[in-house]
């Protein structure tokens, strides 16, 4: 119904505007039981028990929607009516951000793809704090909170780059929001670049942010275009600062591993979500295995659009699964088929 009706319909219309209608549509559904009923008689998941505890956290199903899609956090009533198991709201940033120049987002279709510019668009930690906690937690659903440095002249030197990001750390840490933790060092197309993304500037800023006590999960969301010596570079700092875990992994930058490469012209800005990210992302994850075994959780991340491509994210190591571009590729009865995938395996 999705991929045959609904899509061809929505993907003639500005995918901004598509995402905005999106989000309202599911903020108004969640409000009402009505609406979650109807919204989960159709996507839900019923079936054997799939749920994983990770790092003391008990998900549902180990699906979660990835960050950038709820950016504001206003979907977490509707989101568990098809069947994921958490979502990571975010990224957010200590101040609100406006977020880059359009065209923010650019469909890609025949490569299966979002060509993402968005900059980090959000309402500012304080106001989606507040969001959050308006919530009523007796649902069986996991929030992780995405944080990354604020897009604008102000956060550049890797100075104010940390302050900004322990900020918002200590804010949702103080008002016990949110179950885990997401540092966003991987954000292309914003002020200041991907500084964090160097172990030495990760180090600096892990430092600051484990001057506070959490006991909640922290994970680093990392990026997907480092030679694997460089990335593990980054693994040893993580390890070292004794954070929980990575999500592998953010957005490609390479426009070349695009399938139909004309669809990006060079002139355009932003990363690559869907397609592209698929074997590099699995690839990572494979051999942070490797190095790693268990002392990682890793959440598998990009160019999950089918029941074979999470089986393969979960058989190279990852514990849990987010998505976005499957859900917009693809639509929301993909869930649905990724538990009743891991159902019968
Ligand atoms: C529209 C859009 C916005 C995104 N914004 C963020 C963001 O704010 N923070 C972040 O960590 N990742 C962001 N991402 C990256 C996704 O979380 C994910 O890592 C990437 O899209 C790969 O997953 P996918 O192939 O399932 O889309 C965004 C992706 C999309 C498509």
């Amino acid at each position: 119904m999705y991929e045959k009706v609904l899509k061809p319909i929505l993907f003639m219309f500005n995918p901004e505007n598509v995402h905005n209608l999106f989000v309202s549509f599911g903020e108004f559904a969640g409000k009402t039981c009505i609406g979650r009923w109807k919204i989960g008689l159709m996507y839900n998941y019923r079936g054997k028990d799939i749920s994983k505890t990770v790092d003391g956290i008990k998900y549902r199903t180990p699906f979660l929607l990835s960050a950038g899609f709820d950016y504001n956090g206003r979907l977490a009533n509707i989101l568990p009516s098809i069947g994921l198991g958490g979502e990571e709201i975010g990224s957010v940033t200590a101040r609100p951000c406006g977020g880059n120049e359009k065209p923010r987002l650019t469909r890609l279709k025949k490569s299966k793809s979002i060509l993402v510019n968005k900059g980090l668009k959000n309402e500012g930690v304080d106001r989606i704090i507040e969001r959050i906690k308006r919530y009523k937690r007796n649902i069986d659903f996991v929030i992780g909170v995405s944080i990354a440095r604020t897009n604008d002249d102000k956060s550049v030197s890797v100075e104010a780059g940390i302050a900004d990001y322990v900020y918002s750390f200590k804010r949702l840490n103080e008002e016990s929001v949110g179950d885990y933790y997401t540092i966003n060092i991987s954000c292309p197309n914003a002020f200041g670049g991907e500084s964090f993304s160097d172990p030495v500037l990760l180090e600096r800023l892990l430092i600051e942010i484990k001057k506070n006590s959490c006991s909640k999960p922290i994970y680093i969301k990392m990026p997907i275009n480092k030679p694997w010596d460089e990335f593990s570079k980054l693994l040893n700092v993580i390890d070292k600062h004794g954070l929980q875990g990575v999500i592998i992994g953010n957005l490609n930058k390479n426009y070349d591993d695009l399938e139909y490469r004309d669809e990006a012209p060079i002139e355009y800005r932003g990363g690559l979500s869907g397609k592209p990210c698929q074997k590099l992302s699995t690839e990572l994850i494979k051999k942070t295995k490797e190095l790693y075994g268990k002392r990682f959780t890793i959440i598998g991340c990009g160019g999950v659009m089918s029941v074979e491509t999470a089986q393969e994210k979960l058989d190279a190591g990852a514990d849990l699964i987010q998505i976005i571009s499957g859900l917009i590729f693809v639509g929301p009865g993909l869930v649905k088929k990724m538990c009743k995938g891991v159902e019968t395996q």
